[in-house]
């Protein structure tokens, strides 16, 4: 029996406040396996966020904009819901050390009790990028401290207009 291979589409969800080169490292892994990326930003995060959402799409459309299989949308409301309407059979995330595995195996498992057909995959970004997150940023753009290698340079840019 010939094997269907339907195209993929997975979704890459997330608060990226901002995004940092870890999440890019991530998404340009996920353009080489999935047909189509759709990074999903969450409109309302329940801490109040540095970068509005209209930032936050504004630096992910930046720079994801040269992988043609990649799209930045917005989300609200339960993630499974959102994968179903945009028919995403897959959930990207990605675990930097051992201490994400727990609050991300939580999740998954509580998505899969939620929509049992939307598969959870797990990556790994670089070596390079496994203690960089989102709030170290913003600290360290806070305190003075070098950016260099940490965000594209559009993302340190704003930091810096941001956090003076
Ligand atoms: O970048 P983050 O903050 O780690 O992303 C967390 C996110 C957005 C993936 C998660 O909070 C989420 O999926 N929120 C949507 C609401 C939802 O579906 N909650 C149930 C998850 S089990």
């Amino acid at each position: 029996m010939p094997i269907r291979m339907d195209p993929i589409t997975a979704i890459y969800p997330g608060s990226f406040d901002p995004v940092t080169n870890g999440h890019l490292d991530l998404i340009e892994r996920g353009t080489k396996i999935f047909d189509r990326l759709i990074v999903g930003v969450l409109r309302n995060l329940e801490k109040d966020p540095l970068f509005t959402l209209v930032e936050r799409l504004e630096m992910l459309r930046e720079t994801t904009r040269l992988w043609p299989n990649v799209e930045v949308d917005v989300f609200d409301g339960l993630l499974v819901d959102y994968a179903r309407q945009r028919g995403a059979r897959v959930i990207l995330r990605g675990i930097r050390a051992v201490s994400d595995y727990e609050y991300e195996l939580q999740m998954a498992l509580m998505n899969r009790k939620l929509e049992s057909q939307i598969e959870t995959v797990f990556m790994m970004p670089a070596e390079a990028y496994s203690y960089l997150s989102s709030r170290l940023v913003r600290e360290i753009a806070r305190l003075g401290g070098s950016l260099q290698g940490l965000v594209p340079p559009v993302v340190e840019q704003r930091l810096r207009t941001k956090v003076p």
